[in-house]
């Protein structure tokens, strides 16, 4: 079996996908600024609006008629992109999607396989440290910095090697393809291991394992591996737009004071708090991808028909200032002592979505956006370059595979240990 795609192919329908989510997301912005209910209104019942910007509507979708709106609709891009949409994201609702979306949760994403992950994370920060603390004093591209650490955790946890910042996604997915493949290093390496740790094993083992045991109720092929290491890579790409902002915005008194693990994180409320804000103002999904009704339903009084497509606006909602007190300020402290969060019960706070499309990927974005920021504010003061002031920073994103800042951005790291 081929990855089909060697040089040319793969950034080409890569190309396309991000045209995908790059259109939606030019359709949405002139109606994110509180438009997206107006036009519920005035559309239905008679043509039904796709696009929403409210958490109400939102609770309906994701909550109340979640299972009728777990389908993902049938689109060219992604059957192209995604191996015939046979990855989680974009798989049709039904037993294949049930069988993957089991083997994230339970096998992939759980708890102890993502404690399993904390040295590598570790050691990735400790590189990540050393690296900025080579060149403090001097302006860093810091977004490009929390990429590569991001870039070489999820790799190493995916495929079980390391893969350096020049290496591209294409490289990295044609590894993963021989691997997947019966790449015989990858099949020796786990047979050696026998006996030995569950923690030493990568996404790819324990698919593999999956495949090879053959107890699933449908046969996994080396395809359907792959699109799911895609869909890993694309998760972990998210996370990188969320430090940068958050090293920006924590003043001195809300630093840690200490050099923490992952277990003492739990008590660094603020950088918590902060990391919920930036989700909130600067989610990397700001368009959740669009869901489909599978049987018609009512919303908020209106009939939906069957095969209704919604997206939902998770950045709009966020922003939302009904729901939110001074809805565009970068303001952490509304989390403190405070119920919401993105978990999925709030429904005006949804980076993650909601319900039964909700990321699993929870429990191992969180500890790989805390524990880079956690050390890069308290191992560094950071300053603007060229006497710039903070108000100056330009946040304006742009839409890929996942939003980010359009601009660099540039900070001097002073360390305190100087
Ligand atoms: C800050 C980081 C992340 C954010 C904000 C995020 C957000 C999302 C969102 C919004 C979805 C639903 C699809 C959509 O509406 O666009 C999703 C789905 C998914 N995410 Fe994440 N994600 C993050 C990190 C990750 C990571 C690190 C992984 C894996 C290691 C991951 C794996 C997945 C998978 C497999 C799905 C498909 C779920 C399904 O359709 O059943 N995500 N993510």
């Amino acid at each position: 079996m081929e990855f089909s795609s060697s040089s040319v192919l793969f950034p080409f329908l890569l190309f396309l996908f991000m045209l995908f989510r790059i259109a939606c997301w030019f359709t949405s912005s002139s109606l994110t600024e509180g438009l997206g209910r107006e036009i519920w209104a005035s559309h239905a019942p008679t043509a039904w609006p796709s696009l929403h910007a409210s958490p109400q509507i939102a609770k309906e979708v994701m909550k109340t008629h979640d299972l009728n709106f777990a389908q993902r609709p049938h689109l060219l891009v992604t059957r192209i992109v995604t191996y015939d949409s046979t990855d989680i994201a974009f798989a049709p609702y039904g037993d294949y999607w049930r069988q993957l979306r089991k083997i994230c949760v339970i096998e992939l994403l759980s708890a102890k396989r993502v404690r399993s992950f904390q040295l590598i994370r570790k050691e990735e920060v400790s590189n990540l440290i050393r690296f900025i603390d080579s060149c403090s004093r001097f302006p860093i591209d810091l977004r490009e910095k929390i990429s590569s650490f991001t870039f070489a955790v999820i790799s190493k946890a995916a495929l079980g090697k390391e893969f350096k910042e020049q290496d591209s996604l294409e490289s990295v997915l044609e590894e993963g393809t021989k691997l997947a493949s019966g790449l015989m290093e990858h099949r020796e390496r786990m047979e050696k291991r026998t006996g030995e740790l569950e923690a030493e094993e990568d996404f790819i083992d324990v698919l593999l394992k999956l495949q090879q045991d053959g107890d699933l109720e449908l046969p996994l092929t080396d395809d359907n591996i792959k699109a799911v290491i895609l869909d890993i890579f694309s998760g972990g790409g998210a996370c990188n737009s969320i430090d940068s902002c958050g090293v920006g915005n924590v003043g001195n008194d809300e630093k840690p004071k200490r050099d923490v693990d992952e277990t003492g994180i739990d008590e660094l409320k603020f950088l918590k708090a902060v990391v919920s804000e930036t989700l909130r103002l600067h989610p990397p999904f700001p368009l959740l991808l669009p869901r489909e009704c599978r049987e018609k339903c009512k919303i908020n009084g209106y009939e939906v028909p069957v095969k209704t497509r919604m997206t939902i606006n998770a950045w709009a909602i966020g922003r939302d200032p009904d729901y939110w007190t001074e809805a565009e300020r970068f303001y952490p402290e509304r989390f403190l002592d405070s119920s919401v969060d993105y978990k999925g019960a709030d429904f005006g706070f949804i980076p993650f979505d909601a319900g039964r499309r909700m990321c699993p990927g929870i429990l191992f974005a969180i500890p790989s956006i805390e524990l880079p920021l956690a050390h890069l504010l308290f191992h560094f003061d950071w300053e603007l370059p060229n006497g710039m002031r903070h108000e100056d920073l330009d946040m304006t994103e742009v839409h890929g595979l996942s939003a980010k800042r359009k601009h660099s951005l540039h900070l001097i790291p002073i360390p305190y240990n100087s």
